[in-house]
């Protein structure tokens, strides 16, 4: 095991009605604020009228950002950087899913920085402040809630690139905000987090039992409540699960002491940024190739994965086939619960793949469970056509 330090200053807020703490929270963070929210789906479930009223009666003044992007834009975060120095804002609430609270994030740190925001995330400069920002979650997905990680798209340049920027205060989490979630982002919400556990759990780092078995525990409970929430998305309890999994699969529990990965990430925010197809959805094409590209530099952690996650029997089995067939599993997994298991699903071909494959790798090789150039990037994209 790695050295480590460990710190989530988050205070995380989790259940029914626990929306009323918004009030008192409000109440703390100051008086004028910058409500951000995506396309709708707030109005449309009944959310804004209620965060509106708990604002009120917390005596705000209320500034709002509506038509925040999936993928968000860095247009839209000036916008919000502009607005708050106007309004001259003391803290902002994301009310929204990951892409919602992405942006908040990249306004929180720009207002204060004299610079363009964008040099955060091109890793010219790095948030030294930032305003105070809350959360309430509506997706389960990204851990975004939980993390100060924020991912925006450059349009113009078609870069997509993420941040380390700052955590939230707070974050609500009531799962009956994610009953309205559709289908197809549920499911893309799914295979979001199971990519950032296997974005941390396969590694070389030795020694790390606890990890691991934070790590499978996370993966199989996804696993074993991904069709149930399916099922029935008013399912408080599957949701609820769900829920926790993805805050719990990004919050900096997996990787204390480990060598993560994140390759597979880079590969989709490039993909993303030329495509703007959704994060989860990408994720669940490329991951089982790069699983199939890379397992043999630690045949044994991938046995584990089938044994363990996948419960492959491997009497009689070498190492490789065994291994294989967690890969397998997981595919038909992503296939079972309908997400996209090829780029021709979103019609992509091959006509921008060495594009994609620079984008991948703007700093160079990425990924430590074996380090990717941008030739293996395109070859891991010609695999998923
Ligand atoms: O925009 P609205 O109308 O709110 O609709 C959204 C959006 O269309 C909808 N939605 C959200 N909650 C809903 C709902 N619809 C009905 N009922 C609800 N309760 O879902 C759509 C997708 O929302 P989005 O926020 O884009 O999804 P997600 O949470 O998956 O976030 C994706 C973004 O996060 C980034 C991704 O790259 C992508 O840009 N990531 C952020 C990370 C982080 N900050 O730590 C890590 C991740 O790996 C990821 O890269
Ligand atoms: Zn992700």
């Amino acid at each position: 095991m790695d050295n480590f330090v460990y710190h989530n200053p988050t205070e995380l807020i989790f259940g029914r009605g626990q929306l009323e703490k918004l009030k008192e929270k409000a109440a703390q963070l100051g008086s004028t604020v910058l409500l951000v929210y995506g396309g709708g789906s707030i109005k449309r479930n009944g959310l804004y009228d209620k965060v509106i009223a708990l604002l009120q009666a917390a005596g705000c003044t209320i500034h709002e950002l509506p038509g925040v992007e999936p993928n968000p834009r860095l247009s839209t975060v000036k916008k919000g950087i502009e607005l708050c120095r106007r309004e001259r804002v003391d803290w902002i609430l994301a009310v929204g899913g990951g892409s919602v609270i992405d942006a908040s994030k990249a306004i929180a740190v720009g207002v204060p920085y004299e610079g363009d925001v964008w040099d955060f995330y091109t890793r010219k400069a790095q948030p030294q402040a930032a305003l105070p920002l809350g959360t309430v979650l509506t997706l389960a997905a990204t851990g975004s809630e939980m993390n100060r990680g924020s991912v925006v798209t450059n349009w113009e340049t078609k870069e997509k690139f993420g941040a380390g920027t700052t955590f939230p205060t707070f974050s609500i989490l009531d799962p009956e905000n994610t009953f309205s979630v559709p289908r197809d982002q549920t499911v893309y919400g799914i295979c979001d987090m199971l990519s950032h556990v296997f974005e941390q759990y396969f590694t070389h780092t030795q020694e790390i039992p606890l990890q691991t078995r934070f790590a499978e525990s996370i993966m199989k409970t996804v696993i074993e409540y991904a069709e149930r929430v399916l099922a029935n998305p008013e399912d408080y309890d599957a949701r609820a699960t769900i829920l926790y999994c993805g805050t719990m699969a990004l919050n900096g529990t997996l990787p204390v002491g480990v060598e993560t990965d994140w390759a597979t990430h880079s590969i989709e925010h490039a993909v993303s940024a030329v495509y703007d197809i959704p994060h989860g959805g990408g994720l669940a094409i490329i991951f089982p190739k790069w699983m199939r590209y890379v397992y043999r530099e630690n045949v044994e952690r991938f046995k584990r994965f089938a044994v363990e996650v996948w419960g492959v029997d491997p009497s009689g089995k070498t190492d490789d086939e065994v291994a294989l067939e967690g890969i397998a599993a997981t595919e038909a997994f992503f296939a079972r619960i309908g997400a996209p298991t090829r780029l021709a699903d979103y019609q992509i071909g091959d006509e921008h793949l060495e594009l994609m494959a620079e984008k991948a790798t703007p700093f160079g090789p990425i990924g430590r469970f074996k380090k990717l150039t941008s030739d293996d990037v395109a070859a891991i994209l010609r695999m998923c056509l």
